[in-house]
């Protein structure tokens, strides 16, 4: 009978040994299979969704300069006790100028409070203690006229005020003041009193709290930064998306015009203003205070590699589909050449000196420039043609980014992905918008792509909870996590795929066009989203080198809801295995790790999950989906793992 219970738990324990094996995962850390770029995980950000005015740019003050359509669109007139005044719209000579329009400010008489308030971008955010610096642009015309600045919450209550600015004869000069607020609000309104009596010109009215990223003048919203630099992203796309094209041709990102003094930087209506019917902002600028300098500078202060895109002689081809004829496209390509010498040139050169000028000696070490965003057709390869001659005759070293459209199959994208690969053309930028299903089953997209071929740049891809510009998408669990269960296939495939962006990134929780989006934000708080923190664990966790990992020696593309890539750092000297489990039950697996390298006895664990694929992070539960470490034992070179329901897992191991 002993002998029998003997032979009965051997064979059990051979049988579950053998299952085990079966099932086991195993990675070999001793050969690359493909080295895995540093700019791999890196940063969309267009100007959408009130992501730059209203959002990361930190200015208080909506209209400044008074160039919306309605010039005093945001700003209300207030009179009281007796004060008689008026406001009048005055137009400079369009030719003379990029901000033509200010304010002519008669008092009539000096009874009573006569002054103009400000909205701000759905009110404003304002922190007790906290410095606002407030500046203006004035000219006195006649009698003697002063003002004072003042903040108010909700219900009209002071939140602080500054001292009197006197305006002194002369032309037109700037002025600053600042104060202390004494409480917080998250819808402040700002009131500029005027006092005396006579007539005075007024622009360029701005407020700027002085906790901005750096502590920049007129700089950016330091919490909005900050997530991104947690990111440590490999680089930051800027100015978009349709942004880039216009509406037409006329309303087209020109990056000339968004470089040097904030009140020659021409403003212009933001294409997302009117683009989504259901979410109409008619309050939606551009006053490009975040401009190219700008945006270098981010990108700098990141750590990321900048990736500007510019556009190619197209408009939005959603929209007007304007292009400009292939004969006139001189100014277009100029504006490229120029930007390189902008970002590149020494100091010697026009552009180079400009760049000095405005405070950057240092060249900005631009390697990366797209042309043209989500063109399509041949005539977006006919331009190709022109820009790519015309770059690479004087700058061969720079990578060129090409579009293959908005979709990522179908027959805008065959054209243009067997054409430009005829081409050679050197990267390609491939966007994706589709249900989580999609990013389940597209793991091994890039398997079998030409390892010869142009690079990827995943430039703009998110699950959408419903369909694709649907209001009621969400950043939900199923989406971040169907993101992290595709994301293993571009990691895997990191000799192709050189660099990979969610899309949109920001998102105002007030006015946005467009979600899902990476990260949310009002006037006072913001938050990353559980693709926030998807994105942010691939990246944190890059590596340098792909290695393969296995099961039954077949990578983990999906089967039985399981995905994996791993990759070893050769600056930290780590194994860094990525598992995804989509299913709703835990999967137990054992990790064989074949290394010449000794490993250390314990690894670090990172877990994003939870068992609701409709759980999301907001305001109020900023980290509800957030990750969380532990440590677990490896023996003999082997680790044990459960991965839990719904579940994304990093294991770090030291390798010695
Ligand atoms: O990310 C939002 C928009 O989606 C981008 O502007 C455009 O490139 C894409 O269609």
């Amino acid at each position: 009978m002993k002998t029998l219970r003997l032979i009965f738990i051997v064979f059990n324990f051979y049988c579950i040994s053998l299952s085990l094996q079966g099932q086991s995962i195993t990675v070999n850390t001793n050969k690359t299979t493909a080295t895995i770029q540093p700019t791999m995980w890196g940063i969309f950000f267009e100007d959408i969704n009130f992501a730059a005015d209203g959002g990361v740019y930190a200015e208080l003050v909506k209209n400044r300069s008074f160039e919306f359509f309605k010039p005093l669109m945001g700003w209300e007139i207030k009179q009281n006790g007796g004060a008689i005044g008026s406001v009048l719209v005055v137009n400079r000579n369009k030719a003379e100028s990029d901000n033509p329009r200010f304010i002519k400010m008669t008092l009539s008489n000096d009874k009573g409070n006569f002054g103009l308030m400000n909205e701000g971008f759905r009110g404003m955010g304002i922190k007790k203690n906290l410095q606002y610096n407030f500046s203006v642009w004035a000219k006195p015309e006649s009698g003697n006229i002063s003002m004072h600045v003042q903040l108010i919450d909700s219900t009209d209550n002071s939140l602080g005020e500054s001292s009197t600015i006197r305006i002194s004869k002369g032309g037109w000069q700037k002025y600053n003041t600042s104060f202390t607020a004494t409480a917080t609000s998250p819808k402040a309104k700002m009131m500029v009193w005027f006092g005396g009596k006579g007539v005075a010109d007024f622009d360029m009215i701005s407020l700027f709290p002085q906790d901005t990223w750096k502590e920049r003048p007129g700089g950016l919203r330091a919490d909005l930064v900050q997530l991104l630099a947690d990111m440590k992203p490999g680089f930051i796309r800027f100015p978009g998306g349709c942004i880039v094209e216009g509406r037409e041709l006329a309303t087209r990102y020109q990056w000339k015009k968004t470089i040097g003094p904030l009140e020659d930087r021409k403003l212009i209506v933001n294409r997302w203003n009117t683009e989504i019917a259901h979410r109409p902002t008619p309050d939606y600028f551009q006053s490009f205070g975040l401009g190219f300098y700008e945006y270098f500078q981010l990108a700098e202060d990141i750590g990321a590699s900048p990736l500007p895109i510019l556009n190619c002689g197209m408009a939005c081809q959603f929209n007007t589909a304007e292009v400009v004829d292939t004969t006139q496209l001189d100014p277009y390509i100029q504006d490229a050449l120029d930007l390189i010498e902008f970002a590149n040139g020494d100091t010697t050169t026009a552009w180079g000196h400009l760049r000095a000028k405005l405070g950057h000696p240092a060249i900005f070490n631009l390697k990366l420039l797209g042309i043209g965003n989500e063109q399509w057709g041949p005539q977006y390869i006919e331009r190709y043609k022109i820009f790519t001659k015309a770059i690479k005759s004087k700058y061969p070293e720079i990578q060129l980014v090409n579009s293959v459209g908005p979709d990522p199959d179908g027959e805008k994208f065959n054209f243009l992905n067997d054409t430009l690969r005829a081409l050679k053309a050197d990267i390609l930028d491939e966007h994706y918008y589709r249900p989580p299903s999609w990013f389940q089953n597209n793991a091994n997209r890039y398997d079998n792509y030409d390892r010869k071929g142009p690079k990827i740049f995943a430039g703009e891809y998110a699950a959408q909870s419903v369909a694709t510009v649907s209001p009621d998408n969400k950043n939900n669990w199923l989406t971040a996590l169907s993101e992290a269960a595709f994301m293993t296939g571009l990691e895997r495939n990191a000799d192709v795929v050189n660099l990979a962006s969610y899309a949109p990134l920001f998102a105002n929780v007030e006015a946005w066009q467009w979600t899902p989006d990476l990260i949310w934000f009002d006037n006072l708080h913001s938050y990353g989203t559980p693709n926030y923190y998807v994105q942010k664990l691939y990246s944190n966790n890059k590596g340098t080198n792909e290695v393969s990992i296995l099961m039954n020696n077949a990578p983990l593309e999906g089967k039985d809801s399981l995905y994996a890539a791993a990759c070893t750092d050769s600056v930290s000297n780590e194994l860094i295995i990525k598992l995804v489990n989509t299913s709703a039950k835990p999967i137990v697996k054992i990790i064989n790790i074949d290394s010449k390298k000794k490993l250390a006895t314990n690894a670090e664990i990172i877990l994003l999950q939870n068992n609701d694929l409709d759980a999301v992070n907001s305001l109020d539960e900023p980290k509800n989906i957030s990750p969380e470490s532990s440590e677990m034992k490896i023996l003999n070179k082997q680790l044990k793992i459960t991965l839990k329901p719904f579940s994304f897992n990093i294991v770090r191991v030291k390798m010695m």
